[in-house]
């Protein structure tokens, strides 16, 4: 199972990843948690303490180990270098593991103009190809905001794509986009998650919204969720509440992909 968690800025979408990253640990699955984000904070979400993630450094910025697997020279520019390399050892090698949830952060490449193909993004494209492809962990994917950001071969991989939104016309991203963005990218399955919900009204006129986008579930607004935030803890530890609601969204979710939940 390989779900991509993806929306707009700040609607929610580390918090749900980490929560349902958390909760199929707890269940006994083999989790592999993947940041995505360029602004990484996963770490927290699912609980790992900051001194924790002090040594670790996101894998777009190993320069050493992208050259040697790529067998390009580092700070050279226009040489050849393998457009296969071998990553099947990283998702063990790189991770932190905490409560049973295998963390990966992926990092950023800054591509040069015109699409250039560098090695630091054909190591990550190869690390997340084998993720998606070669692997029976369950995968949670926290991206970056938009559903742009997630290529085609990505996006392709996913079993699900989960957009979260939040009440409010201006922050929620139409129906219409969604499924259209969905559809460019050949997405399998697409579902929305309500975040951030304050009280049965709002969820009803966000749910007329949808359009008969499959919708999972919501996450009540909650000060707990904020408190962890701001203390760098996971929700999932600080509040029953929400691990209960996460555990309706996976259910569904689950349900709605043919599996037992
Ligand atoms: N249900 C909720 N109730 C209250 N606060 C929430 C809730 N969900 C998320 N938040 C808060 O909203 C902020 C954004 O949440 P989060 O980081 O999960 O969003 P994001 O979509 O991953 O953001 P980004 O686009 O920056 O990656 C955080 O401060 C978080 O604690
Ligand atoms: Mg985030």
């Amino acid at each position: 199972m390989k779900i991509a968690v993806t929306g707009k800025g700040g609607v929610g979408k580390t918090t749900l990843a980490g929560g349902l990253a958390r909760l199929l640990a707890d269940e006994g699955y083999n989790v592999v948690a993947v940041d995505a984000d360029p602004d990484a904070n996963l770490a927290s979400s699912l609980g790992i303490p900051m001194e924790d993630m002090a040594d670790v450094v996101p894998i777009a910025d190993m320069k050493e180990l992208v050259a040697e697997r790529t067998g390009s020279k580092p700070g050279t520019f226009g040489t050849y270098f393998k457009m296969n390399p071998k990553v099947d050892d990283l998702p063990e090698a790189l991770s932190k593991v905490h409560a049973g949830v295998r963390l990966l952060v992926m990092g950023t490449v800054k591509e040069g103009g015109g699409g250039c193909v560098c090695p630091e993004s054909v190591m990550l494209k190869a690390l997340l190809q084998h993720l998606l492809l070669a692997r029976d962990d369950v995968v949670i994917l926290d991206m970056e905001a938009g559903l742009e950001h997630l290529g085609r071969g990505t996006a392709k991989a996913v079993d699900a794509m989960v957009v979260v939104i939040e009440p409010g016309m201006r922050s929620m991203q139409t129906a219409e986009t969604i499924r259209k963005l969905a559809s460019d990218l050949n997405v399998q399955r697409i579902f929305v998650v309500l975040n951030k919900v304050q009280g049965p009204d709002e969820e009803e006129v966000m749910k007329s919204r949808l359009d008969g986008l499959p919708y999972l579930g919501s996450i009540s607004y909650n000060q707990s969720i904020r408190r962890s935030d701001l203390e760098g803890t996971s929700p999932y530890d600080a509040d029953p509440a929400f691990v209960d609601e996460v555990r309706a969204i996976k259910d569904r979710l689950f349900r709605e992909l043919g599996r037992e939940a």
